[in-house]
């Protein structure tokens, strides 16, 4: 969800304020994807990176978190969308952890969407987390590396969902900013110049619509 930052400036207005609208095209995103058949949503919110900026732009992301999760209350409720966070939320606030918990709690047998919200992500981190979980199980000495393959996915943030079809991101970069990586092996890529606030329903549909006309060889022919 790239260009909150540049789609504010461009309107000479604080970075902040593209960050607000970028929270509605969130919440309509989330719905169509519940209404459609989507089965699952990842949006990547906040980097392990993200820390390195400033932090009254930090301090306003995490408050706008914490209002975005209060508020969505009704959306998951409504939509029976089921919420899930993946990251560190080691480090967040008491408050915000609490909430991600409870949310996750209350929305675990809804069964349209699930929508996963990537909170202080990184693959890499992610990647280190899993390791040092499965250091401390420890690991058979005849396993074998789809074992060890096995073993890696069920200690992921992602255990239990599936790889990733899509992949798209908006504002312009080509790249992949330490997301997903791992869950990204197969999945098509989409790179939009639209700034995150102005992608919209019909840019999406246009996207998935290409998406269905790709063909998809896993490495078979
Ligand atoms: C992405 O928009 C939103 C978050 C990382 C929370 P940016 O804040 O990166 O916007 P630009 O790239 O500066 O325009
Ligand atoms: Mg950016």
């Amino acid at each position: 969800m790239d260009g909150n930052g540049r789609w504010a400036k461009q309107k000479g207005l604080n970075r902040t304020e593209g960050h607000k609208e970028g929270v509605k095209v969130v919440r309509k995103i989330t719905r169509w994807c519940a209404k459609n058949s989507i089965s699952y949503l990842s949006l990547y919110a906040f980097s392990t990176e993200n820390w390195l900026r400033p932090k009254i732009e930090v301090d306003f992301l995490m408050k706008l978190l914490e209002k975005y999760l209060k508020n969505e209350d009704k959306t998951y409720e409504e939509n029976n969308i089921r919420f899930k966070a993946i990251g560190d939320i080691g480090c967040f606030s008491d408050k915000l952890k609490k909430m991600i918990n409870s949310l996750e709690i209350k929305t675990a047998n809804n069964s349209s969407l699930t929508q996963i919200l990537a909170l202080n992500y990184g693959s890499k981190d992610e990647i280190a987390r899993a390791f040092l979980k499965i250091s401390k199980e420890g690991i058979e000495n005849n396993a074998t590396k789809y074992d060890v393959i096995s073993k890696l996915e069920s200690n992921l943030d992602t255990a239990g969902i599936p790889d990733v079809d899509l992949l798209i991101r908006t504002g312009g970069e080509i790249r992949l900013s330490n997301f997903l990586l791992y869950q990204c092996a197969y999945a098509e890529l989409y790179f939009s110049k639209t700034l995150f606030p102005d992608f919209n329903i019909i840019e999406l549909e246009k996207i998935i619509k290409s998406y269905k006309q790709r063909y998809r060889r896993f490495g078979a022919i």
